[in-house]
């Protein structure tokens, strides 16, 4: 098998070893995942979108029962343990973006369950959803990109920590500005941007576009991840060779996959990969769905990890029939006894 070159990066005081990240995904990318995903291999993990606003607006209302209340401060909580790892933020107001980065660093706000700082704050112009791009954030700040940068200043001259910008390759196939808006992000101080490419009008299909972010490398000097599609070694191997990025994201190929880390450095090393037997990955679905439990109590964390399980299933036999009774699962001693009887019954 032909050696992928992928060296990685600094970010700050980390060493990035071959760039592997975990693409921030809302609803996907809690600790419990990013915690799997550190442990096979992903040398970056990047948190769900955190807002902002609400994050500073958290603060404003300090009620006697607002630690319950607190929706955003979950969602940013950085542990030990995974570092390295990025928390990604979305807003457009530059002060507000700054305040909650501010916020980050110090660790200091309401409802903060950290225990280290981010290895970096992440800023979120890729977002294609309506909701947000209505209020001029996620990939609405592509179209304007003295705000984009006046964003990326506000923040890094208010922390010490590494920003990073994820933007996509232009709002629509009309306005593919990337290396344009790339190179006014790296001027006000971005120490890396991530690539998915993708128009905001393109949202996740049809592929991703390979030649922008190849000229989003050339256009800047600060280290290009390149993002988009990648689901194996030949997917990572393909990224690398077309764009010459300096580290690649992935986000819904490490769905139920978080092996795919293992299988891209085995090929680093001109390895061939063959990933554990259904029952061993299983094992992993269950160790993860126990984190989630402890972390945000059996009722959510069973609910949420119904998709988790069923996309650790996808491409067994039985997986259908699987997936329907998971999808009604209620508590994880009934995940625990589908796990068994899959693991017992099915072959890869
Ligand atoms: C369910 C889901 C949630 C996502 N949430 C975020 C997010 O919070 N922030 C972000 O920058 N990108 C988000 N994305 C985009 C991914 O980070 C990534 O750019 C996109 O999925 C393309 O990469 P992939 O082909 O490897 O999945 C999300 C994607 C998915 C599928």
């Amino acid at each position: 098998m032909k050696k992928l070159e992928l060296c990685g990066f600094s970010l700050g005081s980390a060493y990035i070893e071959h760039g592997l990240v975990l693409a921030p995904m809302a609803g996907a990318t809690d600790y419990a995942f990013r915690e799997v995903c550190r442990a096979h291999g992903a040398s970056l993990v990047v948190s769900e979108m955190v807002s902002a606003k609400a994050l500073c607006y958290e603060q404003r209302c300090k009620k006697k029962n607002a630690e319950e209340l607190s929706r955003t401060a979950p969602l940013a909580a950085v542990r030990k343990e995974e570092l390295p790892m990025a928390v990604q933020l979305f807003g457009s107001d530059p002060t507000f973006m700054a305040e909650a980065a501010a916020l980050l660093e110090s660790g200091e706000y309401f409802g903060c369950k950290s225990t280290a700082k981010p290895t970096a704050i992440d800023i979120n112009m890729g977002c294609p959803v309506l909701k947000v791009v209505s209020n001029g954030e996620g990939s609405a700040l592509m179209k304007d990109i003295h705000l984009a940068a006046r964003i990326v200043r506000a923040i890094s001259d208010r922390v010490k920590l590494p920003v990073t910008v994820k933007i996509r390759a232009g709002w629509d196939k009309n306005s593919i500005n990337a290396p344009e808006l790339a190179k006014a992000l790296e001027d006000s101080g971005a120490a890396m941007i991530c690539v998915h490419g993708r128009t905001r009008e393109q949202f996740y299909e049809p592929g991703a576009d390979l030649g922008v972010i190849a000229d989003v490398k050339r256009a800047v000097k600060i280290p290009v991840v390149g993002n988009g599609d990648v689901c194996s070694a030949s997917d990572a191997q393909r990224m690398y060779e077309i764009t010459g990025c300096d580290g690649i994201a992935i986000g819904r190929g490490a769905l139920g996959n978080p092996w795919i880390f293992e299988e891209i450095i085995a090929a680093t090393e001109g390895k061939e990969y063959k990933r554990p037997p259904i029952g061993e990955r299983l094992k992993v679905a269950l160790a993860q769905t126990e984190r989630m439990c402890t972390e945000k109590g059996e009722y959510v964390a069973v609910r949420e990890a119904r998709k988790h399980v069923s996309w650790y299933i996808s491409g067994i036999r039985g997986a259908a029939e699987a997936r329907n009774r998971i999808n009604s699962v209620e508590s994880i001693e009934e995940i625990r006894k589908i796990a068994e009887e899959i693991s017992a019954f099915s072959e890869d």
